[in-house]
């Protein structure tokens, strides 16, 4: 496969989050010929309204879809609040649980906190919304990053090299999931 779209969501609307400063180095560490786009609409999707699901979706769930259904794979990376995934990121999914954007969609989950965990607690909760979704989710690469302030910089500089290894290896991961899935078209 030769170009490929991913599309990278951070649960964190903070200017100095360390959750979109991950996907940033994600986006700088993006192969040629690959690219990596960071979703910029998480705050303006309203509440999730079930009434609303299909034509009369406000238009940034309408806008957040499209870009879904345009990326050959994704990445959310969430922060952890009160031991749970941000409230606006599952607000996000659960306007496409019915459009099933996610569907076979090959996605990388991670999250970080400038704790030891990670963030595991909410990560764990990512993954299992994400799978009762039916996303591919690709367990060899989904992880916490554990004391994700102290390793990246807000603006993606990455500090630590074992961080740098690691997110290598998350994109190869991920780009090899998308290119599996291409070979194999929508069969499980
Ligand atoms: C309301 C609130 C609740 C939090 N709860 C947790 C928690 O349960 N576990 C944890 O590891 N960190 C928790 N934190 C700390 C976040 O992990 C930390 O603020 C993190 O840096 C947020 O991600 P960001 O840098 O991408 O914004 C909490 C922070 C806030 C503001």
């Amino acid at each position: 496969m030769s170009f490929m779209e991913i599309l990278a969501i951070s649960g964190s609307l903070r200017s100095e989050s360390s959750n979109t400063a991950l996907l940033r180095a994600l986006q700088a560490l993006a192969p040629q010929g690959h690219r990596i786009t960071l979703y910029e609409g998480l705050a303006e999707l309203p509440p999730f309204d079930p009434g609303l699901e299909t034509e009369a979706a406000p238009a940034p769930v309408h806008a957040l879809r499209a870009q879904l259904s345009a990326a050959d794979g994704i990445i959310i990376c969430t922060p952890e609040y009160a031991h749970g995934m941000p409230g606006i990121l599952k607000n996000a999914l659960e306007w496409t649980v019915a459009s099933g954007e996610f569907v076979e969609k090959p996605v990388a989950a991670l999250s970080t906190s400038p704790g030891a965990t990670g963030g595991e607690k909410a990560l764990a909760w990512l993954i299992q919304t994400l799978t009762v979704m039916s996303a591919r989710i690709v367990p060899e690469i989904s992880q916490p990053i554990p004391f994700g302030r102290s390793r990246v910089k807000p603006d993606g500089d990455i500090v630590d090299p074992a961080l740098a290894e690691t997110l290598h290896k998350i994109l190869d991961g991920l780009i090899h999931a998308v290119e599996a899935r291409a070979q194999t078209g929508s069969q499980p």
